[in-house]
């Protein structure tokens, strides 16, 4: 077993891998170009080492932001036909391509964490005065975008926006999206990663139809929330969002911006109070909504956990945490991204069951300001048993903590560097 500072050594030679100069690759092979919140998440492990570079991580992203607000889930800095769908499909019409979907908007919670600790503090106010204004705009692009009935509470319109592109929870509205009338395609995917961890074919051709409608509309966001047939809230996304603006407006305090600082707050707060209604007694946990439908999702997913990374009701926390004690007895690593006794958990299908460090992180962050500090060290020290047995998978089976997906993954390694950095009980 490899001792601590080795794992530590090992991470960041991953992230050197992956580093393609001004941004990281998720994996080499599999996902080949910039992902959104795989940036955000990175940028935390490099300002271990080299805050400069995890800075430029976040600028890069931001460099590909839309006019509207918008921050795109894929930025295409290099061809590359190792993966589907490419450019050719999103016909963004943007110099350096991107897909037309976003990401969990987990920038700002990144920027505050950076600059927190940044060594660096001319630099960090420097580059976090400069993207400030940016980083609001693509949360008030949200509220505007995919809340247009002023809900308090945002939507997805595509699965691969949640950042958990096959769970559970998006089974039941995804059957209202069509598969006929795709054009035919090549997966890439299952020629680098084992089919069998992966989403399956209809769930692609659904993918790609939703793709294929939004490009049919020109990519105009004030017409794509209502016009797709996908539109889930999901409370994990959402409370990624708060946090974020939380995050931001106390930064926007400390950097001179009371204006941002003032309407983050108003929108965190109001996400707050309406997160509420997504919660199940039934569960104990928060469930996404199908705002088709305007009914809560039957699927007990990590989603509903992950709630917790924003500052919901102690008593909301509390419960959540007795939630994942439960979660606990079913499977030998926390935190299982749908629950083992419910019959659709799959232990190696991607988000139908594995555990992920990211998710994992983001769960113990807002469990430590709960308060909840039991439950922050029992998932902390499942996070090094994995890394410790299974090194840094993209997942894990969270019954036999076995690697799962792509190896070598960027913001696994980013996670094991600052767990193992930050936490007593690592
Ligand atoms: C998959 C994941 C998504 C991630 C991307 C790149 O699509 O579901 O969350 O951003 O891979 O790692």
């Amino acid at each position: 077993m490899a001792s601590k500072s080795e794992m530590a050594h090992q991470a960041k030679e991953v992230l050197r891998l992956n580093d393609r100069g001004t941004y990281t690759v998720p994996t080499h092979g599999l996902y080949p170009f910039q992902w959104n919140w795989d940036s955000a998440l990175s940028a935390i492990g490099f300002a271990h080492f080299d805050e400069a570079r995890a800075w430029t991580e976040i600028d890069t992203l931001f460099a590909h932001q839309w006019e509207d607000g918008m921050v795109p889930h894929i930025i295409f800095h290099q061809p590359d036909e190792g993966y589907f769908p490419g450019p050719e499909v999103w016909q963004t019409g943007r110099d350096v391509p991107t897909s037309g979907i976003t990401q969990p908007p987990v920038t700002g919670f990144a920027v505050r964490r950076i600059f927190d600790r940044a060594q660096d503090k001319t630099l960090a106010t420097l580059r976090a005065t400069a993207l400030l204004p940016k980083i609001h705009a693509w949360h008030q692009w949200f509220f505007r975008a995919r809340d247009p009935q002023e809900t308090g509470l945002v939507a997805i319109i595509h699965p691969w926006e949640s950042g958990r592109d096959n769970s559970v929870d998006w089974d039941r509205a995804f059957e209202r999206v069509p598969i006929e009338g795709v054009a035919p395609f090549t997966r890439r995917d299952t020629s680098h990663a084992n089919p069998a961890h992966r989403p399956t074919d209809a769930q692609y051709k659904r993918y790609i139809w939703l793709v294929e409608k939004f490009r049919s509309l020109g990519w105009d966001n004030t017409q794509l929330h209502d016009a797709s047939p996908f539109r889930v809230v999901d409370p994990g996304f959402n409370a990624i969002l708060i946090r974020s603006c939380s995050d931001l407006a106390d930064l926007a305090d400390r950097l001179g911006e009371p204006e941002i600082a003032d309407q983050s707050r108003a929108m965190a707060a109001k996400g707050i109070a309406a997160m509420e209604t997504l919660w199940s007694d039934a569960h104990g946990q928060y469930l996404c909504e199908d705002r088709t439908l305007g009914t809560l999702i039957d699927s007990p997913s990590i989603g509903g956990i992950l709630a917790t990374f924003a500052a919901i009701p102690a008593d909301r926390a509390k419960a959540l945490a007795q939630r994942i004690d439960i979660l606990a007895k079913s499977c030998d690593f926390l935190v299982p991204s749908h629950d083992p006794t419910a019959p659709d958990f799959d232990g190696l299908r991607y988000w139908r069951g594995p555990a992920w460090l990211i998710v994992n992180y983001m769960i113990a962050d807002g469990m430590k300001q709960a308060g909840q500090t039991a439950i922050v060290d029992k998932i902390m020290s499942d996070c090094v048993r994995l890394i410790e047995k299974s090194g840094f998978a993209e997942y894990y089976d969270p019954t036999t903590g076995a690697p799962c997906g792509g190896t070598q993954f960027t913001w696994t390694a980013a996670m094991v560097i600052e767990i193992l950095q930050t936490h007593e009980a690592a």
